[in-house]
């Protein structure tokens, strides 16, 4: 990913489209941190996804809007647009769902990501114009097993590829002439790909492609990059190189579908460069085989296929509705893949796992699936309540994300507690307990994210948790807390509400055991609320 490339396109065609004084957003490099930025300024995207089709109901939209932006905090949507609703007669655009999203999301202060639902979502090619899907001699489908077709376009098709990639185009050349104010920071490029039922496609076409030697440019980028961890064997067909079954299949899926969406992101960056990503349907656990999940998808482990095939694609995301959000994330930011998560859960999971990827992996964003569907009380949702706290913070999380200064945490019940080492000083993390019972773990989802902001201070917040201090660094071995103060963020400065001590940051009282491991019994207790967010002077003594 040439991300300075792609920043002077962002210029470049921000500048040659409706005059606009900021560059197009567009990702930056930014220390130990890689982000994205908007109007200038790097941006922290607090997203949420609607339902697939809901951005083309317009007037259900209507009171959608202000609920997500005022009593859910988000700052960003990611909204569905289809090929089908923009073209829906060959050449003839509409893009009147377009611009009412871009008005209601200029009116409610909300950025947009597009998710171009268009060869395919999840898959399948749902979404493509009724006269692609009703002339498969022109665009040709996948087909799967014994040779049936399904509705599923194939990746081996020049028409397909060049029809997606028009329609693109169009879009994207509109969002620059009507998007001045910039309110479109991304887009996803179709949703969820891979072929479903069999692990490779075996149309006539693809057979053929599949026969002959796999392309020396896969080769060369398998030799160069090791972190791609697909060992090529030689020259030859995909079996000869990648060997006989379903991994073979699974690259020379991914490959093609690499190479296709390369080009439809291709043709849209030429008409307006901005970041823009593809998502994978990550495997389940019930999977055996590439089939079971999508075969060619930008799965963790086909990565290194993807980067070769498609280096106009700024990031590979995952939908991560799976328990483990920690292990997922973590194979989504290896070999340098930036961190965006366009689906996830909601609820406290969701505060929790939000906090995680922002503090722990320097996520630009996290977006649960489907907010439109709450209606009462969103102010008082989980998630609500800690986007309320992450919009506070974003500035302050963005420079310590370039700073490499910050960590989270994301616990429960199964991972009660966690060390963090930040700054000077080692941050016990632990799920909220009393200082009467300190080995009752409670049954809670508890997180926090931590900011070291001087050498003996550090700024936290989260829920549910609570932290002792451990020095990590020489001299006198105990941590206590010189000053400790509850508040929130104002304009970007720090307004303390409340000074904590006595009940508030008394955790343990078996001295005798935590003064062994270098701590007082004091430190600080998370509560989303009056004590979320949090500021902690430590000194030390003997
Ligand atoms: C994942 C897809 O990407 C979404 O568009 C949506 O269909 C969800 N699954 C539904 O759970």
């Amino acid at each position: 990913m040439n991300f300075r490339m792609f920043c002077c396109g962002a210029l470049l065609c921000a500048l040659g489209g409706t005059a606009r004084s900021q560059p197009a957003p567009h990702l930056e490099k930014r220390g130990s941190a890689t982000q994205l930025i908007v109007d200038g300024k790097p941006f922290l995207a607090l997203a949420g996804e609607l339902n697939n089709t809901v951005s083309s109901d317009l007037g259900f939209m209507k009171t959608v809007w202000p609920t997500l932006a005022n009593q859910a905090h988000l700052n960003t949507v990611l909204a569905g647009v289809a090929w089908d609703w923009i073209e829906p007669e060959e050449g003839h655009y509409d893009f009147r769902i377009v611009d009412a999203a871009l008005e209601n999301a200029r009116q409610n202060n909300l950025r947009l990501v597009w998710l171009w639902f268009a060869s395919w979502k999840n898959g399948i090619s749902s979404f493509a114009p009724a006269w692609v899907k009703a002339n498969q001699d022109r665009f040709p489908r996948a087909q799967i097993g014994n040779g049936k077709s399904v509705e599923v376009l194939s990746t081996l098709s020049d028409n397909n590829r060049e029809a997606d990639a028009r329609a693109f185009a169009a879009l994207m050349r509109h969002i620059r002439e009507i998007d001045a104010t910039q309110r479109v920071i991304m887009v996803q490029v179709e949703n969820e790909v891979g072929i479903l039922g069999d692990s490779r496609d075996r149309s006539a076409a693809a057979n053929e492609a599949f026969a002959k030697p796999v392309p020396q440019a896969l080769l060369d980028y398998l030799t160069a990059h090791k972190e791609a961890a697909v060992a090529p064997h030689g020259t030859g067909t995909w079996e000869e190189v990648f060997g006989k079954g379903p991994q073979a299949d699974e690259i020379f899926m991914a490959w093609n579908y690499a190479r296709y969406i390369n080009r439809v992101v291709e043709a849209g960056k030429k008409e307006y460069a901005i970041p823009m990503y593809v998502n994978a349907w990550i495997i389940q656990p019930q999977d055996k085989g590439p089939g079971d999940y999508p075969s060619g998808g930008p799965q963790a482990h086909m990565h290194g296929i993807w980067r070769a095939g498609a280096p106009a694609i700024d990031l590979l995301c995952p939908d991560i509705y799976l328990p483990d959000f920690i292990g997922i994330t973590a194979q989504y930011t290896r070999a340098g893949n930036p961190l965006f998560v366009p689906e996830s859960t909601a609820g406290v999971e969701g505060a929790a796992n939000a906090f995680y990827a922002i503090g722990a992996h320097n996520a630009m964003g996290y977006s649960p699936f489907a907010v439109d569907r709450e209606t009462a009380d969103v102010a008082k949702l989980p998630l609500s309540v800690a986007y309320a706290q992450l919009a506070q913070l974003a500035p302050t999380i963005l420079e310590h994300q370039a700073q490499g200064t910050i960590a989270a945490v994301s616990l429960n019940r199964q991972r009660p507690e966690q060390q963090v080492k930040l700054g000077h000083y080692i941050l016990n993390a632990a799920l909220v307990r009393s200082f009467r019972t300190p080995d009752a773990i409670p049954d809670v989802t508890g997180y926090g994210i931590f900011m070291a902001v001087a050498p003996d201070e550090y700024l936290v917040a989260g829920n549910n948790l609570q932290i002792s201090f451990t020095p990590n660094t020489p001299g006198p071995p105990i941590a206590g807390l010189a000053r400790q103060e509850a508040g929130h963020f104002e304009n970007g400065r720090w307004v303390a509400t409340r000074l904590l001590g006595g009940d508030d940051s008394m955790l343990r009282s078996d001295f005798a055991n935590v003064v062994e491991v270098g701590q007082s019994g004091s430190g600080v207790r998370l509560r989303a609320g009056d004590q979320g967010m949090q500021r902690v002077r430590l000194y030390r003594y003997r």
